[in-house]
């Protein structure tokens, strides 16, 4: 129903997109790269800040690792000039020891260089997940109705590697390569001006190919980072729906999206290597003719007498390493893109604030006793769509409320604003006259306990699901609360009792043994408000019985929300409210409002008198 829902908001609120698949509205920022953008480099820097020290080391180790590189050749040519040209085997050998000298000092260094951009880099990422996490778990409702697990999830990872691999080797590495470049110019210049201008004839036109290029690869890099969040998308959502999927045989349907999805990748990123393997081959012949230049200009010159023979292999070297930091630097390009869209998302992400916050002047909320006001609340997920209209009601401590209304009416939205999972958006609703968001979240939601129609269960055993109720409770305790309502049997008879692991959403548990686990969870953390979605599956009539009376212990000396769909839980409530399109149309016991004929006698007489003919008569 919920996802029906959804579906059909999305929907509506952005039609007919022409691609060949149509996404939710949320995709659409995801797809915005930008440029370089100097407010979220500044704050990646801020993230550089601590390690400043570090990475100005490692900047320093990579340009003495290059500088060493650049030395090279001038060892060649003084073997070649003096070794050879005047026949001194020991000058030969020494540029040779030189040489392997030279390069094991350049070897040294670098290692020390990666070990310490590890390091920074984990620490880095290591700061960064830790920061998103925290933020994460404070986020609102709100915002998980409106963003993905999967792009969550991919934030947490590629997001984060990315910013990593950007703020440590591309800047260390970047730094490197313009050293290398203007090193290079450098020393032939001082060598041999005129065949330096002579050989970077070539420069020009890959400058402006480059210049050409790179515009290109932007927009099929884009291309291909959007193609790749569509399949994550697509991966996420397949594999949490696979019970639904296969419960409705849409595999086939499923696998019909997902190939469109994987085709469009596949082109996407033909054309990425298509385009990568136009430039690269290019940047190579480059180099070739910048060699054929050295060959043929430099070769003129040695024959003149002008150049050693000694200077011409050193110059052929150093044109040989000249082209490995520029593809470098042009690949560098992506990444910086990459980091910057990276960057923003992850920025984006920290940057929402949580809906329901703390006020500055927020106090505690004091133990209550349990007295619950709703005073003239509207409420509205987006505006101009009011979900709750004016809704008035007020609770004694103790009491139990049903819930009662068809589906969409606004029975769980009214739960949730008590929880503070969401802030109304007029009216007041108070607890012992406190109005909750005057007070701390957290000494809120410590009197409120919350059983959802949906359980989840966290990977670990029995006894640490029921214990995240109160996480200080002893084994006792827990053992004592699933006494209480009646889980203790069930666990018992299951392989390690206590101790056996459920996975993550308890798939080895029954609907019916995981709302008992849910109850004990709730009768441990005792809280003074408990709010209850009932569960409506079929349940055998064991479990059943079981629920039944955990209920009534459940309930029992707290005021308690039940959205009940059990008649024996409603008719034995102290106060129906009957909510119909986001108000409360009639409230009050169930003789009361038997008595008066209305919504509440249409709904018992349509939805429940095939259970109430089950029961003995009220
Ligand atoms: P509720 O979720 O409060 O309805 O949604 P309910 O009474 O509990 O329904 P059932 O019995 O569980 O099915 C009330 C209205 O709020 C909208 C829904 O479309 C519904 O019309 N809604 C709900 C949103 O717009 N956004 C949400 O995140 C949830
Ligand atoms: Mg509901």
């Amino acid at each position: 129903m919920m996802e029906l829902d959804k579906g059909k908001k999305g929907a509506a609120a952005k039609p007919g997109r022409r691609d060949e698949v149509v996404l939710p509205p949320q995709y659409e920022p995801e797809e915005q790269y930008a440029e370089y953008d100097p407010a979220v480099a500044r704050r990646l820097a801020a993230y550089l800040a601590p390690h400043r020290r570090q990475l100005l080391i490692a900047t320093v180790l990579a340009l003495l690792a290059a500088g060493l590189g650049l030395a090279g050749p001038y060892i060649v040519r003084f073997a070649i000039d003096v070794g050879i040209g005047r026949r001194s085997l020991s000058a030969a050998l020494a540029a040779a020891a030189g040489f392997t000298a030279l390069n094991a000092l350049a070897w040294r260094v670098r290692l020390w260089q990666v070990r310490m951009l590890i390091r920074v880099g984990q620490d880095i990422m290591y700061t960064i997940r830790v920061e998103l996490f925290s933020h994460l778990q404070r986020l609102s409702m709100r915002f998980y109705d409106t963003h993905e697990v999967g792009r969550i999830i991919s934030r947490m990872t590629s997001d984060v590697g990315v910013l990593e691999d950007f703020a440590t080797w591309a800047i260390v590495q970047v730094a490197s390569d313009v050293f290398v470049l203007v090193g290079i110019l450098a020393v032939m210049f001082v060598m041999d001006w005129q065949l330096t201008l002579v050989t970077f004839t070539v420069l020009p036109p890959m400058a402006v190919g480059t210049f050409l290029w790179r515009a290109k690869a932007r927009e099929s890099y884009r291309a291909v980072r959007r193609a790749i969040s569509r399949i994550n998308a697509s991966l996420a959502e397949n594999i949490n729906g696979v019970r639904v999927i296969q419960a409705l045989s849409r595999e086939d349907h499923n696998l019909r999206l997902f190939q469109g999805i994987n085709r469009h990748n596949l082109q996407v990123n033909l054309h990425a290597g298509l385009l990568s393997a136009v430039y690269f081959p290019s940047v190579e012949f480059m180099n070739a003719v910048a060699t054929a230049m050295v060959i043929w200009y430099g070769g003129y010159q040695a024959l003149q007498g002008h150049l050693s023979q000694g200077a011409l292999v050193a110059f052929l070297l150093y044109v040989s390493r000249f082209f490995q930091p520029v593809r470098d630097i042009a690949m560098r390009y992506n990444s910086l893109l990459a980091t910057m869209a990276s960057g923003e998302r992850i920025f984006q992400l920290l940057d929402t604030e949580p809906e329901a916050q703390d006020k500055p002047e927020a106090f505690a909320l004091p133990p209550v006793r349990g007295h619950v006001q709703f005073d003239h609340v509207s409420f509205w997920y987006e505006p101009g769509k009011p979900v709750l209209k004016d809704v008035c009601f007020e609770v004694q401590p103790g009491q139990t409320v049903a819930l009662v209304g068809s589906t969409g009416a606004g029975k769980t939205s009214i739960v949730k604003l008590l929880g503070r999972f969401y802030d109304v958006s007029d009216g007041a609703i108070r607890v012992d006259g406190y109005d909750i968001r005057d007070v701390t979240l957290a000494s809120l939601r410590k009197q409120i306990a919350i059983v959802l129609q949906e359980n989840f269960l966290f990977s670990g055993s029995v006894m640490e699901n029921i214990r995240y109720g109160r996480l200080e409770a002893t084994d006792e305790e827990v053992i004592e609360a699933a006494r209480l309502v009646g889980a203790h049997e069930f666990i018992c008879r299951l392989p390690y009792g206590y101790h056996t692991q459920v996975q993550e959403g308890g798939a080895i548990l029954s609907t019916g043994q995981k709302q008992l686990v849910a109850f004990a969870r709730a009768v441990l953390a005792n809280p003074r408000i408990l709010i209850l979605d009932e569960a409506t599956a079929n349940i055998d009539t064991e479990t059943e019985r079981l629920i039944q009376q955990a209920l009534e212990k459940l309930l029992k000396g707290r005021t308690s929300f039940v959205i009940a769909h059990r008649l024996s839980t409603i008719v034995r409530s102290d106060l129906i409210l009957v909510v119909e399109r986001g108000q409360i149309v009639e409230s009050g016991t169930h003789e009361e409002l038997l008595a008066k004929r209305g919504r509440y006698y249409a709904l018992y007489t349509l939805l429940y008198a095939r259970q109430a003919a089950a029961l003995p008569r009220p």
